[in-house]
């Protein structure tokens, strides 16, 4: 299970001042728990049982056991809360069992559209069009293209059956779906794109992949547990969302993600959008940054330790070795003997130590410990992260579920475009 730490030798925020917030913030965390009216049509993910129980479940492993039969590759078009979630566990943990899962509608760049469809040359493959607002350019463009490269290389009832479209119901996409003969799977009528990785959104191209959807479905549902549970004087989410205002009012208005484990590459994207899209709106927000270490110490690392302090950080901490490599002595005068025989998993942790020592001088460290890098604790992220930002946006006065500038952009990018 999830856990919180806090490094920070100059105690910017004292025990007792968060004790404060998190007390303050007791009706926003009560609201919560309860489910608010207000964002009914945004809520549908609180309770995993209503698009990622058993029944769906099932479904989903059936789709996905089909598609597996018949392809070597999966098309995943989506763009932001459409991709994230499932990249981020497919990147992750994906041990070839399952289709290679290729990435479209996220770019309009002819480059990488073209390299994405010489990619699947050669390949058999199904598509899944992913798209709640089925007018969003990235994808719909994509799924243009795609549906050109199937006609030739597919009948047009080969190309229908290996088409698959997650849509709202009643959208424009699940038209084209009864017209075309494509199969149509829900895309959550009250659940954002960010929020949407516990539904046929996330699941469907996970389970393609080979990832035990079910296990991330339970870790996610062992966090929702605890954190309906959990009062406002324990609850680790409140605890990090108020933190994070917090610092924010001194002034650490960016928060950079940060773990050593590369694995989170893709998740880290995953958890920048969900905190910028939810939060930066009415002129606040905190600035969501993501760092891979050790890369990025030689990097950033300098403008963290020396710039301006304007960032605190979060690490994902993972306890559990990921894997073992030991670094053997071979005789040459390199230098490095210091390093025979030890672990990496050591090496790597020593690191990671040392650069909390080094940064948590400078600016707060919050460590999130996650237990294992598996699908339980990704779902365990996915909960536990989605709720703290509902909380956190709450007590910084904004609406996490909305992303008004967002559907700005496209209307300008419509109108030159022709639309
Ligand atoms: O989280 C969100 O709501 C957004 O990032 C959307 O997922 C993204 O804009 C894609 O939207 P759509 O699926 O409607 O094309």
């Amino acid at each position: 299970m999830l856990n919180i730490q806090v490094k920070d030798q100059r105690n910017l925020v004292t025990e007792a001042e968060l004790f404060q917030a998190m007390k303050d913030a007791a009706p926003i965390l009560a609201r919560a728990q309860a489910g608010e009216a207000k964002y009914a049509d945004s809520q549908g993910w609180l309770d995993l049982d209503k698009w990622a129980g058993d029944r769906w479940l099932k479904e989903i492993e059936a789709l996905a056991d089909r598609v597996r039969k018949t392809s070597d590759a999966f098309v995943l078009i989506g763009v932001g809360g459409s991709n994230n979630a499932a990249r981020s566990v497919i990147e992750a943990l994906a041990d070839g069992s399952g289709c290679e899962i290729i990435y479209a509608g996220n770019t309009l760049s002819p480059h990488a559209l073209n390299k994405m469809l010489r990619s699947l040359e050669g390949k058999d493959y199904c598509i899944d069009c992913i798209a709640k607002n089925f007018e969003t350019l990235e994808p719909g463009s994509s799924f243009r293209i795609l549906r050109e490269a199937m006609a030739k290389k597919y009948s047009p009832e080969e190309a229908a059956r290996r088409t698959i479209c997650t849509g709202t119901y009643g959208s424009s996409l699940e038209e084209l779906c009864r017209a075309e003969g494509y199969t149509f799977v829900p895309f959550p009528t009250d659940v954002g794109g960010r929020y949407s990785a516990f539904s046929y959104v996330g699941l469907l191209p996970m389970a393609v992949a080979g990832i035990d959807i079910r296990a991330l479905v339970r870790g996610g549902a062992e966090m929702a547990a605890r954190l309906h549970a959990e009062g406002a004087e324990s609850n680790l989410a409140l605890r990090y969302a108020a933190l994070r205002n917090l610092y924010n009012r001194k002034g650490y208005t960016l928060e950079m993600l940060a773990s050593f484990e590369p694995q989170f590459r893709w998740f880290n994207k995953w958890w920048v959008q969900l905190f910028g899209e939810s939060e930066g709106k009415d002129g606040k927000g905190i600035f969501p940054v993501a760092g891979e270490y050790s890369e990025e110490l030689h990097a950033v690392g300098q403008y963290l330790q020396d710039g301006a302090p304007l960032m605190f950080e979060t690490f994902l901490d993972v306890e559990e070795p990921t894997d073992h490599l030991i670094i053997h002595a071979d005789g040459k005068r390199d230098f490095f003997d210091y390093l025979n025989e030890k672990d990496f998993w050591d090496i790597n942790r020593a690191a990671f130590e040392a650069t909390v020592t080094a940064h948590s001088g400078k600016m707060p460290c919050v460590l999130l410990k996650v237990g294992a890098l598996d699908a339980s604790h990704f779902g365990q992220l996915f909960y536990f992260f989605q709720f703290a930002c509902y909380l956190s946006g709450e007590i910084l006065g904004i609406n996490p579920f909305d992303q008004p500038g967002v559907e700005a952009y496209k209307g300008w990018m419509f109108k030159a475009l022709g639309k």
